[in-house]
């Protein structure tokens, strides 16, 4: 049956529970997707993509699969509007990389932004590993499989959408139409696209120990916004405020909406406002830090409790990822069966050479 919904495929990778970041930077253009008519949403844990640099590791990955899938639910993405799967468990996938492997030089994995950024971060003691090297490739396939049309994702992700682009352009070129070029959707404009860590650091991540993750209880979340970084010339309250690196202050861009000035800050009647204050002076940080707090902790409470129930209904979880699977599966077979078959290597099934060579060597 032809499927006239356009496919979209994201995943995440199970290194430790997600933060503020990944629900700011996609979880919840998920949500409001998964609601679109005109979408099918495919949203995977990439196990075995956070193996390519956790090879001797795998407890880690192992251990965060159940982690992720409980996050994923606790912020409202529902099974029965997306097909959730786990990467390890579709095995054509990396049957699809080995093909198009053949199709992008060593070169132009090395001049990749995004890994190469992620090689210095790394810092690799023992070498690069070639799966690692060769992860865009592996995404490509992530993606093409389910002939995805879009990639809803971080900014940081456009580099492996532009080379999965140019292995859909090769494989076509060459093999015939097969695949679906993917186009990335970005959270939309104005919003931060990628929010710092509490201390003000670019990236806000575990092994920086300065992230606030969907699980955390109310008073770490207190704690953490209380200790966070804002402007250090700020420093009675008269002064004027600065907001280049000041985190209350992108936070509150990326959650505040008027319904929380209304209710925990009426003297203003949104961000506008009371940022004019700030920089005017007069304004001091702790109003800002409490602010802060009452709003997330709206935001983040229902997701907390929503996790506590599923946490109890681990069966529940497993199955959902299984019955993904299932699905997820069957779809990447179609795909790499027309893989197959474009490159000719369909031999038992395709008679056109069998019949060939039967001519060819056939007593005249
Ligand atoms: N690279 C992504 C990340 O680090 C995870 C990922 C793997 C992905 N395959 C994908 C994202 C396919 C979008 C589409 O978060």
């Amino acid at each position: 049956m032809e499927n006239k919904k356009e496919v979209l495929v994201t995943g995440d990778r199970p290194t430790g529970r997600l933060h503020i970041g990944h629900y700011v930077g996609s979880l919840r253009s998920r949500i409001k997707l998964q609601d679109d008519p005109r979408y099918d949403q495919y949203i995977f844990i990439a196990d075995c993509q956070a193996l390519t640099d956790n090879a001797r590791n795998p407890k880690k990955i192992r251990q965060n699969l159940i982690e992720v899938a409980l996050d994923y639910l606790a912020v409202g993405i529902d099974p029965n509007k997306n097909t959730i799967f786990v990467q390890s468990q579709i095995p054509e996938l990396t049957e699809l990389t080995f093909y198009y492997m053949n199709l992008v030089t060593l070169g132009r994995l090395q001049r990749n932004p995004t890994i190469k950024t992620e090689i210095k971060e790394k810092n690799f003691d023992g070498g690069i590993p070639t799966g690692f090297m060769t992860y865009p490739i592996s995404q490509a396939a992530d993606i093409t499989a389910f002939n995805a049309k879009y990639v809803p994702c971080g900014e940081d992700q456009e580099p492996l959408l532009e080379q999965a682009r140019e292995i859909v352009r090769s494989f076509n070129s060459i093999y015939g139409d097969v695949l679906v070029e993917p186009n990335g959707i970005f959270a939309a404009e104005g919003v931060c696209r990628r929010l710092p860590g509490i201390d003000g650091a670019e990236k806000m991540g575990k092994s920086l120990d300065n992230a606030i993750y969907l699980a955390d209880e109310a008073d770490v979340i207190k704690k953490k916004i209380m200790n966070m970084f804002t402007d250090p010339k700020h420093l009675r309250i008269e002064d004027p405020g600065h907001l280049e690196g000041n985190v209350p202050f992108i936070y509150l861009a990326a959650f505040a909406k008027p319904e929380h000035f209304a209710a925990f800050l009426p003297q203003y009647k949104n961000l506008d406002e009371m940022t004019a204050h700030y920089t005017r002076g007069g304004l001091g940080d702790g109003t800002v830090k409490k602010f802060l707090n009452e709003v997330l902790q709206s935001e983040l409470g229902p997701i907390r409790e929503r996790r506590k129930q599923y946490e109890q209904n681990i069966d529940y979880v497993y199955d959902m990822l299984e019955q993904g699977s299932i699905k997820a599966r069957a779809v990447a077979a179609e795909t790499l069966k027309r893989v197959r078959r474009a490159m000719g290597l369909e031999y038992f099934e395709d008679t056109s050479l069998r019949n060939e060579y039967k001519s060819k060597y056939a007593k005249k």
